[in-house]
């Protein structure tokens, strides 16, 4: 985790402090908030959070919840048929309709967007950077791998921690300038001012995340949360 540090009059730079915040229950409801109720992911999430793991097991759990979290958000695509022939003869059967592609945010979404592969193989991966200015909280792009010829029906935008909504909302606009039919927000635990945020700025996109948690501290960090999931999966203490 980042350490607080001082501002220019030598106080200690607190950007969340007096921040009002929605409470859980005002952003249960949101349209197009999808929460998980599978029993394995609140079972992980468990282990996940623990202090106690360590980065070789942090980064194992974010890649298998990444993976539970990308059958969920892949629920409703597209199909099409297509004719095959099995050993025992013709059929028709189906595939999806278009590329499938997943935007990890850098660098705690690389975790997430290898559970998103394990899905879907075939997925491309479109990588953003950007980064938490941890005094300001604003979001800062350092690398844009967006390729300009677009063949997909969606695109995930994947990220463990929305915490303000600052980095979410940020790649939302730089995914908004592709012409991708469908964008969807992937993320693990997120924090009730940030669903509010996105899903005010951007009501079109589908949000699908494993927990909603109280509320962020001072600082910005999710509480109870789980600490900083770059260092945790990266170990860079
Ligand atoms: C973390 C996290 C999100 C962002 C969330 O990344 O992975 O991208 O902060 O905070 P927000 O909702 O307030 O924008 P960070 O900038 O620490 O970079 P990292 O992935 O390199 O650790
Ligand atoms: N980024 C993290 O990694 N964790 C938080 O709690 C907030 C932002």
């Amino acid at each position: 985790m980042t350490e607080t540090t001082t501002s220019g009059g030598g106080r200690p730079s607190l950007p969340m402090q007096g921040v009002p915040q929605p409470s859980r229950d005002e952003v249960l409801n949101l349209p197009r908030v999808h929460i998980s109720s599978h029993p394995v992911m609140a079972h992980k999430m468990t282990a996940l959070r623990d202090k106690n793991t360590q980065p070789p097991e942090f980064y194992r759990l974010v890649k298998e919840i990444g993976a539970l979290l990308a059958y969920e958000a892949t629920a409703t695509l597209a199909l099409e048929t297509v004719p095959i022939e099995t050993p025992m003869g013709p059929m028709i059967g189906e595939r999806l309709a278009g590329g499938i592609g997943v935007t990890p945010i850098l660098r705690a979404g690389l975790g997430l967007a290898e559970g998103f592969r394990e899905v879907i193989p075939d997925a491309q991966i479109w990588h953003l950077g950007l980064r938490r200015d941890e005094q300001t909280l604003e979001a800062m792009e350092y690398y844009n791998q967006l390729p300009h010829r677009v063949d997909l029906q969606v695109c995930y935008a994947v990220d463990p921690m929305l915490a303000t909504g600052g980095s979410a909302i940020d790649a939302i606009n730089v995914l908004k300038r592709r012409a991708i039919p469908r964008l969807c927000y992937v993320g693990i635990i997120a924090a009730p001012y940030c669903l509010l945020r996105l899903s005010q700025t951007h009501p079109d996109i589908e949000i699908y995340i494993a927990t909603l948690d109280e509320s962020l501290n001072d600082v910005g960090y999710i509480l109870p949360g789980l600490g900083d999931a770059g260092d945790r999966q990266f170990g860079t203490f």
